[in-house]
């Protein structure tokens, strides 16, 4: 892939992840009920570890002669959210993000370090994903 791809898709990569920690954020200060007890130090633990994500990826995009862009659509309504919504929502967001590095593992083709390092990230996503399908009660 050219240059130009590869930075496209690190920078819409740093989007989605800056974009999933803020829906932990709201997840973590909206959840009701008894899986709030549960529930509430994990999503704000996902949101933490996002935003590191997040993070690590401009980087990337630094190191590639980049600059980091962020092109955000976030609303978010004033509801409560349910202990199932929540873990539905995070399984989403855990196999968005690892089908993502997936994308960009492709899109690395040759170029070793982002390669190792998109490979990482697909593993780390597959364990957070397998996290929360256990989670899952259906
Ligand atoms: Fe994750």
């Amino acid at each position: 892939m050219e240059k130009p791809d590869l930075l496209r898709t690190l920078n819409e990569i740093y989007a989605e992840e800056v974009e999933a920690a803020i829906r932990y954020l709201h997840m973590a200060v909206t959840i009701k009920g008894m899986y709030r007890l549960a529930l509430r130090d994990e999503l704000l633990e996902a949101m933490r570890e996002t935003m590191d994500h997040a993070r690590v990826v401009a980087e990337k995009v630094l190191e590639m002669g980049g600059v980091p862009a962020l092109d955000l659509k976030v609303q978010l309504p004033g509801e409560m959210t349910t202990g199932a919504e929540a873990v539905r929502t995070a399984v989403a967001f855990e196999q968005g993000a690892q089908e993502a590095y997936a994308d960009l593992l492709e899109a690395a083709a040759g170029d070793v370090a982002m390669e190792e390092f998109a490979r990482a990230q697909v593993a780390l996503e597959s364990e957070h994903l397998a996290h929360f399908r256990l989670l899952l009660e259906e």
